[in-house]
């Protein structure tokens, strides 16, 4: 079972918003027309791309972040400062309280790394695709390709760490679908349900960011940090290494996503005091690939 409180994510939500500033004003300023006057940013974490739209767009528009989390949606509040309006709402209770949230037909909706949290990820995108105005774009940030940032071979346990912490992510991923009330698979990909919710003129764009080694002092404290929230996620979640929960009549309800062996290595890569500390490594590098899969609203 894999349940998460967005409230305890909330601050390392707004750290993301602050340190993606650039990606989000980049891709903002791609997707902005100079007609649109009402733009929408949904499941919008620490607000990051909402503020990114509220600069990118025309003055005298809206701009609506919209969170089914209060305490995230505070968050977003706090960093977008005024630039936009905070709604709560969520995607899991179909179109009506969304459609009140944002109060007029939407000309640019966005929704990063949100749709899949959705119990019912095609319900979620046709309500967001029945909130455009004619001619308006959906448009869903998600996969893209595993970003990489270590070497292969780290002098220190097993080559192939940062592949494992990906299947290790792909599994509890699968879990925390699994776990959500009212999960409905979605065996099919982004592009077709933006088809399959009435949207035409459907495509991807991918992102690539890449900074080489050795990374700024700033990006690598970021680097280290990402990959620590990362194992936070994937560490059992009470006791010692290999105990977890005990659940019903001595069933324990426990999953290892990583090994015991890969996670004393993060603990020891991870550790500031440690000879393997991955804040001293010149290696460090950032190459990732996200999507951007778009739809339009017929006219
Ligand atoms: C992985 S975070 C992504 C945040 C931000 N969009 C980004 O890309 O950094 C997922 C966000 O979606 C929100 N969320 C999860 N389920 C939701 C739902 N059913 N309706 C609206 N927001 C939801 C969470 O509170 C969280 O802020």
């Amino acid at each position: 079972m894999v349940e998460i409180e967005w409230g305890e994510w909330a601050g390392h939500l707004r750290e993301s918003a602050a340190n993606e500033a650039d990606w989000n004003a980049a891709v903002a300023a791609g997707l902005v027309r100079d007609s649109d006057m009402v733009a929408v940013d949904v499941g919008c974490g620490g607000g990051g791309m909402a503020k990114a739209l509220a600069a990118a767009m025309p003055s005298g528009t809206t701009v609506v972040a919209i969170d089914a989390d209060p305490d995230v949606l505070e968050q977003a509040r706090e960093h977008t400062a005024g630039a936009v309006r905070c709604e709560l709402a969520s995607m899991d209770d179909g179109a009506e309280p969304l459609r009140k949230a944002i109060d007029a037909p939407a000309d640019l909706i966005w929704a990063s790394a949100s749709v899949h949290h959705a119990a019912d990820q095609q319900a979620a995108i046709d309500a967001l695709a029945s909130l455009l105005a004619p001619g308006g774009r959906l448009a869903l940030a998600e996969s893209g390709l595993p970003a990489r940032s270590l070497p292969w071979d780290l002098g220190i346990g097993e080559p192939g760490l940062e592949l494992r912490l990906d299947l290790a992510q792909d599994k509890w991923f699968a879990a925390m679908r699994d776990s959500l009330p009212g999960t409905v698979p979605m065996p099919y990909g982004w592009t077709d349900a933006l088809t399959r919710a009435g949207l035409v003129e459907v495509g991807t764009r991918s992102v690539l960011t890449e900074s080489s080694a050795p990374l700024g002092a700033e990006q690598q404290e970021r680097v280290v940090t990402q990959f620590q929230h990362r194992v936070e996620r994937l560490k059992p979640e009470t006791g010692e290494h290999g105990q977890g929960h005990g659940h019903g009549h001595g069933h324990i309800e426990y999953q290892e996503w990583l090994s015991a062996e890969d996670l004393a290595v993060w603990e020891q890569l991870l550790d500031p005091e440690g000879e393997h500390y991955l804040g001293r490594r010149t290696d460090l590098a950032v190459l990732s690939v996200r999507s951007i899969h778009i739809g339009h609203a017929p006219r």
